[in-house]
């Protein structure tokens, strides 16, 4: 089996969905760019029959980004099937991705339908998105509540009938990691042409699993992730790409697989995306957090200066973050002070460390984080003192 895992972004789809103010051509043209640097593999840049908007942004996107093939995603009906491929013809590569329900749930209740007409509007489908390309990706929506042996059915005709990748989606982020792992390894033992396609996840974030459903998924052989930047999409969200990314280079050796993934423009990708999405990135996010490399207790931050490996299992310029930040805090020692005064410019012949370490803790006590500021401050006040 390839041990390449293609990442497939949905930010300017999924993630889209869920903003509160919509983004201009531009905007999406710049968050497309960046995620072209980014290294991904594919970019879904819309849903081009949902608005003249969408289509628009979509052509301009296809017209602008060659590293990344551009998909276009299109419900199981011929006239989005159209609106893709009118909106994608003006790439080098386009994919077409179509998507029906699967889940007795979605099928019953949602659609109104039995699921052998699901079933035949899905191959409909992709013998109609052929016409326009070989890349033609299906989607089994709600996958993760489907009766296994309807899944297998679909997957197998979905490949029959032409599809190139098969994504199965865990909709509302219901199932747990083994659970969705077995999934796949139940499609990889059933589904007799299987190997004629690429086999894609696309997990929800419901109960925070999305990021452990994928690589579960992974690890039983899919072999495309679909994700977003920070991890935004429908409500609590979508698998985050920067996580995945950083999961497959730091635990190459054990999982086996790799991506295309330049991790250094993952910082600078996901500001970008937060800033014109305005969707802040909370401090303890994996990777991208505005704590994700600084370090708080004296006993972590003794541990770093003596060898970055103590305490960081990846480095901070590994994804494009200038350096690992130690704040200074109550929990912090006289040895993080003393190597901070140094960077400051200070030699220990400058100060008292003893007198400026009570002065520090006094304030830290007093107001939390302890600024280089405040630090000269304090120093500052000492040597007066020390004049009177
Ligand atoms: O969550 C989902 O099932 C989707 C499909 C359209 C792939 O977004
Ligand atoms: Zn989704």
């Amino acid at each position: 089996m390839d041990n390449q895992v293609i990442i497939f972004d949905t930010t300017l789809r999924d993630g889209e969905q869920a903003l509160t103010a919509s983004l201009s051509v531009h905007e999406k043209l710049q968050i497309a760019q960046a995620i072209e640097r980014l290294g991904v593999d594919i970019i879904e840049a819309g849903f081009p029959v949902s608005s003249p908007g969408d289509f628009d942004s979509v052509q301009q996107i296809a017209k602008t980004v060659k590293n990344s093939i551009i998909c276009g995603l299109a419900r199981a009906v011929e006239a989005d099937i159209k609106a893709c491929a009118d909106s994608l013809s003006v790439a080098d590569q386009f994919r077409i991705h179509t998507f029906i329900s699967t889940s007795d749930v979605h099928v019953q209740q949602k659609l109104r339908k039995d699921f052998s007409d699901v079933e035949a509007m899905a191959i409909h489908a992709i013998k109609y998105a052929r016409q326009f390309t070989n890349d033609v990706e299906f989607s089994c929506e709600d996958a993760g509540r489907t009766p296994i042996d309807n899944l297998c059915r679909m997957v197998e005709n979905a490949i029959k009938a032409g599809a190139t990748t098969i994504n199965i989606p865990d909709t509302v982020g219901y199932t747990l990691p083994n659970e969705f792992g077995g999934i796949i390894t139940n499609l990889f033992n059933r589904v007799p042409n299987i190997d004629q396609a690429i086999i894609s996840v696309h997990c929800h974030n419901d109960l925070g699993l999305a990021v452990a459903n994928s690589m579960s998924a992974v690890q039983a052989g899919a072999r495309q992730i679909e994700c977003t930047i920070n991890g935004i999409g429908e409500r609590a969200g979508n698998c985050s790409l920067e996580e995945v990314a950083m999961i497959m280079k730091t635990r190459q050796e054990f999982l086996g697989v790799h991506t295309n993934i330049n991790h250094q423009e993952i910082a600078k990708t996901s500001k970008l995306v937060s800033q014109l999405c305005n969707m802040p990135v909370q401090l303890n996010k994996a990777i991208v957090g505005g704590n994700a490399f600084s370090h708080s207790s004296g006993i972590h931050q003794d541990g770093m200066l003596k060898a970055s490996n103590t305490y960081e299992i990846m480095t901070p310029e590994s994804v494009g973050i200038a350096k690992t930040k130690l704040n200074l805090t109550s929990r912090s020692g006289r040895h993080v002070i003393k190597h901070r005064m140094e960077s400051l410019g200070y030699q220990e012949s400058d100060y008292q460390l003893e007198q400026l370490y009570t002065d520090f803790l006094a304030l830290a006590d007093k107001k939390g984080q302890v600024f280089d500021d405040d630090l000269e401050a304090l120093l500052f006040n000492i040597q007066q003192q020390d004049c009177q």
